[in-house]
């Protein structure tokens, strides 16, 4: 296992983050602190209500091209970016070794205890298979990514959707460096639909998505010794036309002053005012062709699941 980021590290940038977040207006926290022990549950949890389909569909999308993937790309190396519990990546792998081709599986996440799990499980799944975990942060340790050739870098379920149009810039341009022409992107991206079915997506009626979004105040208290009333906080999604993205915040329903002595700061929020926790934008396929070719990447393939819902785009450097 490599490790690019350790405790204090995230400890820095947390601080970091809930420092510029609460002070400005409007106030906002960036989407990776959900992803606690607790939070992670949740997300896992979020995947499979009824009401959340990029899951199912990416599943659908990746069980009927993973062998024309693993034909096309030749991989001999698979690297997964925020791979967490790596469980779709399991028809790829499956596809990569029947083609013959692979030799490593490279899983990259900013969480240790997930990674830790994944590579003990996918090691005895796969004894064939060299696995190297990466404790990083995709935004930040591309250029760390072990050598290779024939690389296939897989960044799955609709994740790049949390990343804003500058940021999916920076992101596409700082991957398209760290590869060498040739290699492959699969991509995995949520398509913009009819509000009806992306609202509820971000909404359940089981309440789910509200205490994962709440969760992130859980872990500003645990590590910063913060005093959020989660319960004073409503969960809200909503669908941004113009920007084409789902954005939820936290409302708080009353007056009130939360203390982070962590940071000695005192953050004092009225009732009603809304905090964004997370955008997940939504894509069209020649939106997204035209952000990849910008960064250096030809789209070569796009599939959809039936319903054409989700997106995968399998993108060339070059
Ligand atoms: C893990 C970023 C793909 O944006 O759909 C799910 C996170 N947030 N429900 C998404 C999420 C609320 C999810 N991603």
């Amino acid at each position: 296992m490599l490790t690019l980021i350790d405790d204090r590290d995230l400890a820095r940038t947390l601080r970091a983050d809930v420092l510029a977040g609460l002070t400005v207006t409007p106030k906002w926290l960036p989407p990776r602190w959900f992803y606690d022990a607790r939070g992670s549950e949740l997300f896992e949890e979020i995947t499979r209500l009824p009401e959340y389909y990029p899951t199912r569909a990416e599943r659908a999308v990746l069980a009927g091209h993973a062998p024309a993937i693993a034909r096309i790309t030749e991989a001999k190396c698979l690297v997964e970016l925020g791979s967490g519990s790596s469980e779709k990546t399991r028809l790829l792998l499956d596809a990569m070794l029947r083609r013959g081709t692979l030799g490593s599986f490279v899983p990259l996440d900013v969480s240790a205890s997930a990674l830790t799990a994944a590579v003990g499980e996918l090691t005895a799944a796969y004894p064939e298979l060299t696995v190297t975990g990466v404790v990083g942060d995709f935004a930040r340790h591309l250029a760390y990514l072990p050598e290779g050739d024939s690389r296939v870098v897989a960044f799955l379920g609709g994740t790049i959707g949390n990343l804003t149009p500058p940021e999916r810039t920076a992101f596409l341009t700082a991957l398209r460096g760290a590869l060498h022409e040739g290699e492959w992107l699969l991509l995995g991206a949520d398509l913009v639909k009819d509000p009806a079915v992306l609202v509820p997506a971000y909404d359940d009626a089981a309440g789910v998505t509200a205490e994962f979004n709440r969760n992130v105040l859980r872990v500003i208290n645990r590590e910063l010794g913060a005093d959020f009333d989660p319960a004073a906080f409503e969960h809200v999604a909503l669908w941004d036309a113009g920007h084409e993205w789902i954005e939820m915040r936290l409302r708080s329903s009353r007056d009130q002053v939360v203390r982070i002595p962590e940071l000695d700061l005192t953050v004092p929020f009225a009732a009603g005012e809304e905090m964004r926790t997370e955008i997940s934008a939504k894509f069209r396929r020649a939106g997204l062709a035209a952000e990849l070719a910008a960064a250096g990447f030809t789209l070569r393939h796009w599939w959809t699941d039936p319903d054409g819902r989700f997106g995968v785009a399998l993108a060339q450097a070059g």
